[in-house]
């Protein structure tokens, strides 16, 4: 609750430099146009969000008598047991080159002001913009459709497609694959895997991410139970290239009774 009450404090003191784009946040360009706020002007931020999240939790009257467990781990390796769980709903990164760390710079730099901590963080992340250091290999279970996608990659005229792209996107698919991966190592026979994903384009190839997903799960021994197609508020539809766009697919899978595939893939990756 402080750290949330910290992280929204933050946000609305650098309000002045956020952007349209939720995922951008403009930088001061000289000293004279830094934010400086009197002691009290921050006491009084910090009060106003921590009074307007209690109002938030007392009209939110949550009648469950099970107290959540709240943990942060890298979804490659869960500090959990196999077949421990029900259900999983998830919403990974979409391929699009967003880098969360600079996202989330403003509530990072309430965590740790290290640099190399941050640069740390930004190489595990999924969908990582750095280049992976080790040469990660292709596997036949991430489906037809990634690996002709990554053909197409490698094989584009334009410039640093073969190399940094190509190997920028083959680290992308490694972590989605571990993650899901690592999904199927949790659930319980029968449990539920819900996942929220998007396509989009590199160049002009169709990254269908939608597709990808579906087939990296079936390949690890998951079965489909219904995908959900759901069109974002974005009204702007320009051209059919950009249809993709527009849509978010919900995936719904199950863990298939008595399948082992995905536990034994993990225990031959470690
Ligand atoms: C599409 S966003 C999902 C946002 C989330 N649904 C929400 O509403 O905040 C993808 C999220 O995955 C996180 N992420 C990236 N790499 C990860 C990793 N290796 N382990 C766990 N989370 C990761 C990013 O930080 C980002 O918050």
């Amino acid at each position: 609750m402080v750290c949330i009450a910290l992280f929204r404090t933050v946000r609305k003191i650098i309000s002045p430099f956020a952007t349209s784009n939720p995922t951008w946040i403009k930088r001061a360009k000289n000293n004279n146009l830094k934010i400086s706020l009197t002691k009290k002007i921050l006491v009084q931020t910090f009060t106003n969000v921590v009074n307007n999240l209690c109002r938030l939790i007392q009209n939110e009257v949550l009648n469950v008598d099970v107290e959540p467990d709240i943990f942060v781990a890298d979804s490659l390796s869960l500090p959990m047991e196999s077949s421990s769980f029900d259900a999983c709903l998830t919403s990974p990164p979409y391929c699009t080159r967003i880098d969360y760390v600079i996202t989330s710079l403003p509530e990072l730099s309430l965590l740790s002001n290290s640099s190399k901590y941050l640069e740390l963080l930004r190489s595990q992340m999924i969908g990582t913009t750095i280049v992976p250091d080790n040469n990660i290999m292709q596997s036949e279970m991430w489906g037809k459709t990634c690996v002709s996608m990554l053909e197409k990659v490698k094989n584009h005229q334009s410039k640093a497609s073969s190399t940094y792209y190509s190997k920028t996107f083959i680290g992308y698919f490694d972590r989605i694959f571990c993650s899901i991966n690592e999904i199927a190592r949790l659930l319980r026979k029968g449990g539920n895997f819900v996942i929220v994903t998007q396509g989009s384009y590199y160049k002009n190839i169709l990254i269908d991410l939608p597709l990808i997903i579906r087939e990296m799960s079936l390949n690890l021994g998951f079965e489909e139970i219904e995908s959900i197609i759901l069109l974002t508020n974005k009204v702007l539809v320009k051209s059919t290239l950009t249809v993709i766009h527009m849509v978010i697919i919900i995936i719904w899978l199950r863990w298939q009774v008595g399948s082992e595939k995905g536990k034994e893939t993990f225990k031959n990756k470690n």
